[in-house]
């Protein structure tokens, strides 16, 4: 569909060399056919991850979340919330006010997490995480308190109940030795009771697509689906108990962790999958893991780029046939350029910038090409997010045996926020591709700290309930 895009800047390129380049990224664009195809599968997919004997091999692990309800405007109280997964890692005190049916971030903190911590012990990241709580704590006058927390562990989870979930495998840049396989809120307590200066309360375990949509389900009643596209992709949404065969009972609605991104991870996307999403996969630290989410995030989006401007220039299509050191080195071509390239106003100035700073030619030809290059493959991230977006919106309309639906997402991730057209592709693409449903976005207001809260409220409000 990339035939949409305003090609101004497409006159800088000589005939001969634009038929050349557009040959590499002919593999990028799908056509109509091919992403309905692409839905299709996905929707196969997900009924095998929801399937009571099929979940266990299911590339698309379609997990339970124990999120049985979305907010009522009953909650209230103080929490802590934790927010690991995403670009930072975060620790937030959220106040939930039950009068203004209001979620405020009261304070939060960054840490960063160093690399070698991200691939080192287990044990060592999560006393790094205790360490960090207990500095907010004590910046927050917060230490003698035993407050609730909700932990958004944005990995894909088994989860047991609220408070227990086994971390199936790490993705992205994460691989902790001797956490797979384990109960991460176990480990958590363990580091917290390992430093003894401090203690928590009840803890509710959050992917961050939950979190997204819980927050957003506050304002919104009928937001029933979570969606990610940053630095991993997912989305969650409000599935049919009868249809989620692995958790005894039949009537009202679960939230449902699709993990999405490990789609194709049985090799059914082979036919879309391009020589350089291949060597993306091959020399990334978990290879043949997330596939779907290799072509689509912005852990990816960059050194996708790269890979192609390398190419195009040892074709002699670009930088007149030069590359330098900084381009040869992986993961040089940031995420964020694409987005600074594809910019209305600013985009030729920026893309002058990048191709300085990484020892690049910068002649019109060669920043036109580049960002042909960029709109190509954010064009094809925004479409394949499209397609799986309409699978979940057609899967819930007729779920309820409906001609149409009318329902919201709830968004979040910096590709979604920061890429200056990505929110308009993936809307124009989700139209063609779901023309039954009527999709509103909305985008989540912190849903990884206040969503995280919000479950955690919401798991008091239920068990509070029960007990009465
Ligand atoms: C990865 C994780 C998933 C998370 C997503 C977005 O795909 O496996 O749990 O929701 O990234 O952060």
């Amino acid at each position: 569909m990339s035939g949409d895009n305003p090609a101004q800047h497409l006159d800088a390129i000589p005939p001969d060399t634009l038929r050349k380049v557009q040959q590499y990224l002919k593999p990028f664009q799908l056509s109509q056919a091919k992403l309905l195809e692409v839905s299709a599968r996905l929707n196969q997919d997900m009924v095998l991850g929801l399937g009571k004997t099929t979940h266990h091999k299911a590339a698309v692990k379609m997990l339970p979340t124990f999120v049985r309800a979305t907010p009522d405007g009953t909650e209230k109280g103080d929490f802590l919330a934790l927010d690991l997964g995403g670009t930072n890692f975060r620790v937030l005190h959220v106040r939930v006010v039950e009068e203004e049916q209001k979620v405020l971030k009261m304070d939060s903190q960054i840490c960063a997490i160093p690399k070698e911590i991200m691939l080192g012990t287990g044990e060592q990241l999560f006393d790094h995480i205790a360490a960090c709580l207990s500095d907010f704590l004590v910046s927050q006058n917060l230490k003698g308190q035993t407050l609730p927390l909700g932990f958004t562990f944005s990995f894909p989870c088994e989860q047991i109940e609220i408070d227990k979930s086994i971390l199936i495998r790490w993705t992205k840049g994460f691989n902790c030795s001797g956490v797979e396989g384990k109960d991460v809120v176990t480990l958590l307590r363990e580091a917290i009771h390992r430093r003894g200066d401090y203690d928590i309360g009840s803890v509710a375990m959050v992917n961050d697509t939950v979190g997204t949509m819980m927050s957003c389900g506050y304002k919104d009643q009928s937001c029933e689906i979570g969606m990610i596209i940053g630095t991993g992709t997912n989305a969650c949404y409000m599935e049919e108990m009868r249809n989620v065969r692995r958790v005894e009972g039949e009537d009202g609605r679960m939230c449902i962790n699709t993990e999405w991104g490990g789609f194709g991870d049985d090799g059914s996307l082979k036919d879309i999958q391009t020589e350089f999403d291949v060597e993306v996969d091959e020399t990334s630290i978990n290879p043949g893991v997330h596939i779907f989410e290799k072509m689509i995030s912005g852990m990816y989006l960059g050194e996708i780029v790269r890979l192609l401007l390398v190419r195009l220039a040892e074709d002699n299509l670009l930088f007149r046939g030069r590359t330098s050191e900084a381009l040869r080195t992986p993961f040089t071509f940031e995420t964020k350029f694409i987005s600074e390239i594809e910019e209305q106003d600013d985009g030729l100035v920026n893309t002058r910038r990048i191709l300085t700073e990484l020892g690049l030619e910068r002649e019109p030809v060669d920043c036109a090409v580049v960002r042909l290059v960029c709109e190509t493959i954010s064009q094809r991230s925004a479409d394949l997010c499209a397609a799986a977006l309409a699978t979940i919106g057609n899967r819930i309309r007729t779920n309820r045996g409906l001609s149409h639906l009318k329902t919201t997402v709830g968004v979040d991730g910096t590709v979604y926020r920061k890429h200056p057209k990505f929110s308009e592709k993936l809307r124009a693409t989700v139209r063609r591709l779901a023309p039954e449903c009527d999709i509103t976005f909305l985008v989540s207001e912190d849903g990884s700290g206040k969503g995280a809260a919000m479950v955690t409220a919401v798991a008091q409000r239920l068990a509070h309930q029960s007990r009465l």
